[in-house]
């Protein structure tokens, strides 16, 4: 998934600080509170003692439901034929409806087909759910490849603040349920969907290695990504306004008057040896501030890498940025 702050092409370059500093990584706890699609973990999935795993977006949270704590292949042919194809009495054409090409609402999130086929296989993965005839873990793994499958043919330019005026070329070809594979490992692992500074203080969230990656700027995921959670979640609400938003959390994180406080807030109360974090040069929080708060608990540093990512001008034409990416470490006293 094309993902606002993905840590897909950083990932390598993280994980080998993170083993740099930390050593062997077999008997560790790993914890990742912004886990976002994930990609970290599941990373370290079969590297690790154990993986606690949070954001506060429920897409994500199925997402990391799926790809961390699903260790059991399935055999899913049989399955997603039938998720595809039978007419669920659940059915409530939600998408097709709300967010796709000749709803009642003209909002060109989907085409016509990709709109009705999601509201199909999403009404079966339901039915299936609340009649005992899948596990929960085969029902986040449906979950979870559904999501990324939607999110292919999505009308966006990348996330759903806004839709496209005409069905760009991928949103004209038909959705194909692909399953969302995960890697198999026997580590133990927990998920969580909560706003972070609550988490930190429960007594159980704690062990060797924490990594925070949290949002850089004032976009705020939960109205970003809306429809991935209208997706996941299938209730019933009313949308919003020209984009069809629900309601949403605001992070604290994305705002600039709170971020140092709830930062601070977040490193004193973290019961981790070690934490790192991502964060580049054009974020809401100067790499003073970050030093500021770091150095109060313990032995700070910090690693700077360049990195190359898009950025949209005004004529919305794509161009290459380079940014600096830090990785802040610290090993608490
Ligand atoms: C930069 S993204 C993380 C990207 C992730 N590392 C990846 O590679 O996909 C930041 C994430 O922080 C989450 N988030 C924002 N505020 C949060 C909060 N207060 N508690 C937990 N998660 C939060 C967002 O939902 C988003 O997924």
């Amino acid at each position: 998934m094309n993902y606002i702050g993905s840590k897909n092409k950083l990932s390598s370059h993280i994980i080998s600080v993170i083993k740099q500093t930390v050593g062997d990584l077999q008997d560790k706890t790993f914890c990742e509170l912004f886990a976002g699609t994930g990609v970290i973990a599941s990373s370290l999935k079969t590297q690790v003692k154990k993986i606690i795993s949070n954001d506060l977006e429920f897409y994500s949270y199925v997402l990391n439901k799926n790809y961390l704590e699903n260790n059991e292949g399935f055999n899913y042919f049989e399955l997603f034929d039938y998720l595809e194809n039978n007419q669920s009495h659940l059915n409530k054409n939600f998408i097709f409806s709300n967010y796709s090409e000749n709803g009642i609402e003209e909002r060109l999130y989907f085409s016509e087909h990709n709109g009705k086929k999601i509201d199909t296989i999403r009404s079966n993965i339901e039915e299936l759910y609340l009649s005992n005839k899948i596990t929960d873990n085969v029902y986040y793994f449906c979950l979870a490849s559904l999501l990324e499958s939607a999110d292919k043919v999505a009308n966006t330019a990348s996330v759903y603040g806004a839709y496209l005026k005409k069905l760009k070329r991928t949103a004209q070809m038909e959705l194909r349920l692909e399953p969302a594979l995960f890697d198999k490992a026997d580590c133990l692992v927990e998920v969580y969907n909560q706003d972070c500074n609550s988490l930190i203080r429960l007594p159980h969230i704690s062990g060797d290695i924490l990594y925070l990656d949290p949002p850089y700027n004032a976009r705020q995921y939960g109205a970003n990504y809306h429809l991935l959670n209208t997706i996941a979640k299938y209730d019933d609400f009313e949308p919003k306004g020209k984009t069809g938003l629900r309601d949403y959390i605001r992070s604290k994180y994305c705002q600039k008057k709170e971020v140092f406080d709830t930062l601070n807030d977040l490193v004193r109360n973290a019961d981790f040896k070690y934490i790192f974090m991502s964060y580049n040069n054009e974020g809401l929080l100067s790499l003073e501030q970050i030093k500021q708060i770091f150095s109060q608990y313990g032995c700070y540093d910090v690693i700077e890498t360049s990195y190359q990512r898009f950025k949209a001008d005004n004529s919305r034409t794509y161009k290459d940025i380079q940014t600096t990416e830090y990785l802040h470490i610290l090993e608490k006293k």
